[in-house]
């Protein structure tokens, strides 16, 4: 029997502790995305409704199916910056007519749906999880283009939009575009580079210049319908397939494209999914905002695996660093969580070897961050800390099964790259309310500094400010902590979003779910490993 035995104390005063802090955080998270969830506020989307429109999010609920769950994606991106929360777009995965889909939806209450820059990172993010997961892509269009006092942060970048457009339908990727409203210039790319257009009639907008502008360019006087509307494009110039009398009707069709497609999972086939032996719920006592507490995490596991039943591997060698075979809702994972937040050369040539056995049985990882980083000091540099490193980073980098990273605790320094950090490409990433991610602790930080600028005045033979060191130590912690709290890193849509623990098993079964679309297999070879 390998189901793992919880001997966490639920009637701890530190489960209590932990659980206020985690549900003070989540509450503070709900209210970030109750904003993005507004829109541009009541007065805009009384006035969209006037137009008799539906916002974004009642058109993505119509769209997927009735029973579907919709996994929103970087709900708060744009959060610390000028622009609204959400940056005026809601993606997500959903289920239409028993597909998988990612669904892109500009909300036009939002400054006319513009694209910002956060739009353009947004949406590129969610084409990206299409792309690597073979999703059929899905965009409910109404936009009025691009944020044009920010164009220089988007114009050049965002002709990646419509590359990578017509890039997924080169790859086999169907792409579907209903549009409701106004796809002005760049934007009537989007239907422009669809495999499959629905226009709205009377609703939909679609061309390269407007009255205006075309007016400005060559004098003609032309009115929207005859430029860009539904019924021109469905009779004469062809770019509309469907012309809906309604976005009800718009909604309806898109559903029968979807049906039609005979879009089969190129990914291996859940077993059947057994529930964990222990209550989510106590999710919320496990981890608190002390990171450096530590924790177990196949507490953490014994709470997201099936039948709570962990296979691990090496459990007695590099113990700070958990490795384990599990199943989450029915598909194969191996699990790599760190226990006691360092990670040694013991560590971190374990977890090589077990990247190494999951891309050799072609299984999905899963990595649960808590870790300061790698060792430091003489003795591990001495020991070869570097090179250790080095191979886990090797093996995560080349490693081409599947990878999801959660960030539980902290995810600092090199070891957040070891454990499958953002730019390593993980298909999916998310944060607990209360984890935190950056170069190095706060305090850590401004040690450092305070240390080198004690070293610079040394050298220089002039007076240590000791008063002016402790102000700066202070204001550098006070900028790094709020750097390292996740609703400013999803806000920079480092992640893709910030998840309630107790939904952990949830969101990793619906992306494991994501992933089997596509094929899952392991790399055919690595580059040099140092030994
Ligand atoms: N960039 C920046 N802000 C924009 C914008 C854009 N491309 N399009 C609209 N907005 C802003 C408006 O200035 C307005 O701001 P305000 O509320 O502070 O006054 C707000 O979004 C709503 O726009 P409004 O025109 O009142 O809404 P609407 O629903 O009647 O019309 C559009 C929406 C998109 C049809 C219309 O705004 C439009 O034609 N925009 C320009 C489209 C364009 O030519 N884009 C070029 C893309 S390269």
């Amino acid at each position: 029997m390998t189901v793992f035995r919880s001997v966490l104390d639920t009637a701890a005063p530190q489960f209590a502790v932990h659980r206020t802090a985690v549900l003070a955080a989540l509450a503070q998270v709900d209210a970030d995305c109750a904003r993005a969830v507004a829109g541009g506020g009541e007065k805009a989307v009384a006035r969209h409704r006037g137009r008799g429109k539906l916002t974004a999010r009642e058109r993505i609920e119509l769209l997927i199916d009735a029973d579907s769950p919709f996994l929103e994606l970087s709900p708060l991106a744009a959060w610390g910056t000028e622009f609204a929360v959400g940056a005026s777009v809601v993606t997500g995965l959903g289920v239409v007519e028993d597909v998988e889909c990612v669904v892109v939806a500009h909300d036009p209450t939002v400054r006319g749906g513009a694209s910002n820059p956060w739009t353009l990172r947004k949406t590129l993010r969610a084409m990206q999880i299409a792309r690597e997961n073979r999703l059929p892509l899905i965009s409910l269009v109404e936009s009025g283009g691009a944020d044009l006092p920010t164009q220089k942060d988007i114009f050049i970048p965002g002709g990646q939009l419509f590359r990578d457009l017509t890039r997924l339908s080169a790859a086999g990727i169907p792409t579907v575009a209903l549009v409701f409203g106004n796809a002005t210039a760049g934007g009537a790319y989007v239907p422009g580079m669809s495999d499959h257009v629905v226009m709205v009639d009377g609703g939909a907008k679609v061309f390269l210049g407007g009255p205006p502008l075309v007016r400005m360019a060559t004098g003609e006087v032309a009115d929207e319908e005859s430029l860009g509307g539904a019924a021109m494009h469905g009779r004469v110039s062809g770019l509309a397939d469907h012309v809906a009398v309604d976005e009800v009707d718009a909604v309806r069709i898109g559903r029968r494209i979807v049906a039609r497609l005979g879009w089969r999972k190129a990914g291996p086939a859940p077993q059947a999914a057994v529930p964990p032996r222990y209550d989510e719920e106590e999710l919320l006592g496990v981890v608190g905002t002390d990171l450096s507490q530590p924790f177990d995490p196949r507490e953490v596991l014994a709470r997201v695996v099936d039948d709570s039943d962990l296979d691990e591997h090496k459990p007695r060698y590099g113990p700070s660093l958990v490795t384990a075979w599990a199943r989450i809702h029915g598909h194969r994972v191996g699990v790599l969580a760190n226990a006691q937040g360092v990670l040694f050369s013991a560590e971190a040539q374990k977890a090589t070897q077990f990247i190494q056995l999951a891309n050799a049985s072609a299984t999905p990882l899963v990595f649960l961050h808590n870790t300061t980083g790698y060792m430091v000091g003489a003795e591990y540099e001495q020991g070869g800390i570097i090179k250790h490193g080095a191979m886990m980073i090797n093996a995560v980098s080349n490693s081409r099964v599947p990878h999801l990273s959660v960030l539980l605790g902290a995810s600092y320094g090199a070891g957040h790259y070891g454990m499958c950090g953002r730019a390593y490409d993980p298909r999916f990433l998310f944060a607990w309310p209360t984890a935190k991610s950056a170069v190095m602790g706060p305090a850590q930080l401004a040690g450092v500094l305070s240390i080198v600028a004690r070293a610079a005045a040394e050298s220089r033979g002039t007076p240590f400010d000791e008063e002016g060191d402790a102000a700066m130590r202070a204001a550098v912690e006070a900028q790094i902590e709020a750097e390292s709290v996740p609703r400013f890193l999803s806000g920079r849509v480092y992640d893709d979003g910030i998840i309630d623990p107790r939904d952990t098993r949830t969101v990793l079964g619906m992306c494991l779910s994501a992933i089997a679309s596509g094929e899952v297999s392991g790399t055919p070879g690595y580059g040099v490993f140092r030994p």
